[in-house]
């Protein structure tokens, strides 16, 4: 059979980017009040004061990040017109960064052209942290704000969100000199709960909730975007408030929402459809769920995806729930058959941790009764099939 040839045009997007995640919307709609609260609690900055440390949480989708650049693109074009004032902002995701090492090396190296930049192994921390001082000692600017977007990558090692906040107080970097301000963003609320006192305490002058959109907010949101993404009338009615309607109910996230739409879309123009109906959103619905799971698999690190291998091993033996000592032994067998090097028993703890965290396992507590004491036992949070899937299809682990 031939090829059909390609031809530019489509029946059914105008601009099919105004429904990726990466496309910044020039207003926000539907957070007029989280945007006024996380402008006052930046106001400090703005009369020069030091600035509060900023924790900012809300699930997945809810407008954290795009309401961070949208506010801190607005302070530094408003700051610029104010004399001795020079805010310095460095915004980073952690995502991947699965220690407060790590996050400590990265931001180094943001201040470093590149062939001076920190390896990601080898110093000593109280070094890494050293370096970190004299670079916000030497800058040229009267206020560092460090932006440190998916912050829970780093788990229980939450050690930099106790030194940043507070290297003002502690005279690692004098505030005369710079004054340094911290916006965390988070949105897992495991993690938020795990916070150490001492961090909750540091990070968390202000904290500032996101909370999910319902139906109604969804669907303006979808209809702003939707106007510019389709041309004009190929959209049918009930399609925005059924987007809407399922992503209300299902999170609450405008990126699922965005998503949905995107996707009834795609599917009509593949059908070579001259609307977007109703049906064309039924089918997207199921495709964009797996999808979501399926990525958030494939992006996490090698020594996760050989952890769920060694769980998959123990689910097909019927040994799940499983205590951290069995998983490990199971690990240390996949790492020798990968041919992979075997992390220590803490490392894999650590990768277990945030397995729980994002959803992939859940974990159990329990106690030994009269011996006392307690210890935790894990198994999958979905379905075990759509990893084996996932680990299928990633070279590393031949499953
Ligand atoms: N109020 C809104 N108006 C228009 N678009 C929005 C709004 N809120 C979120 N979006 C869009 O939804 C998508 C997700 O938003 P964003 O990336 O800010 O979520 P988030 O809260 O940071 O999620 P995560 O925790 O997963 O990082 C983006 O494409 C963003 O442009
Ligand atoms: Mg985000």
């Amino acid at each position: 059979m031939g090829l059909e040839p390609f031809t530019p045009g489509d029946s059914i997007f105008e601009n099919e980017d105004i429904l990726r995640d990466s496309h910044q919307p020039e207003t926000l709609l539907e957070r007029e009040d989280e945007l006024r609260e996380y402008q006052s609690s930046l106001q400090p900055v703005i009369n020069g004061a030091r600035p509060r440390n900023i924790f900012l949480y809300g699930q997945t989708g809810v407008g954290k990040t795009v309401a961070t650049d949208m506010v801190i693109d607005r302070l530094q074009t408003d700051q610029k017109k104010i004399d001795n004032l020079d805010v310095h902002s460095i915004n980073i995701i952690c995502k991947n960064l699965t220690s407060s090492y790590q996050v400590a090396v990265k931001l180094v190296n943001q201040f470093r052209p590149k062939d001076q930049r920190l390896p990601s192994t080898g110093y000593p921390p109280d070094t890494v942290y050293e370096f970190l001082w004299d670079h916000l000692k030497e800058i040229d600017a009267t206020h560092v704000l460090f932006i440190l977007d998916e912050i829970d990558a780093v788990g229980k090692d939450d050690n930099i969100l106790y030194e940043l906040p507070r290297c003002n107080d502690n005279g690692n970097v004098p505030p005369e000199i710079t004054k340094v301000g911290v916006i965390g963003i988070s949105n897992n609320f495991t993690f938020r709960e795990q916070l150490s006192a001492r961090v909750t305490d540091s990070l968390c002058d202000e904290e500032i909730h996101f909370p999910p959109y319902d139906s109604d907010q969804l669907r303006s949101i979808l209809h702003q975007r939707a106007e510019r993404a389709f041309i004009s009338g190929v959209l049918e009615d009930d399609v925005v408030p059924l987007a809407a309607a399922i992503a209300g109910q299902e999170s609450g996230s405008a990126r699922q929402a965005l998503k949905l739409l995107f996707k009834a879309g795609d599917l009509a123009r593949g059908d070579n459809a001259k609307a977007v109906t109703e049906s064309h959103m039924r089918e997207a619905e199921p495709l964009i769920k797996e999808g979501k799971i399926k990525s958030e698999l494939q992006s996490l690190p090698a020594q996760s995806h050989i952890t769920l291998y060694a769980l998959l091993r123990l689910h097909e033996k019927d040994n799940l729930p499983a205590k951290t000592g069995e998983i490990y032994d199971e690990y240390e067998k996949a790492a020798s058959h990968f041919q992979t090097q075997k992390k220590t028993d803490r490392t894999i703890r650590n990768r277990l941790n945030q397995l729980n965290l994002k959803g992939f396992l859940t974990v159990d507590e329990k106690n030994m009764g009269s011996r006392g004491g307690s210890y935790y036992v894990y198994q999958f949070g979905v379905r075990p099939e759509l990893i084996q899937n996932v680990l299928e299809n990633i070279d590393r682990v031949e499953v």
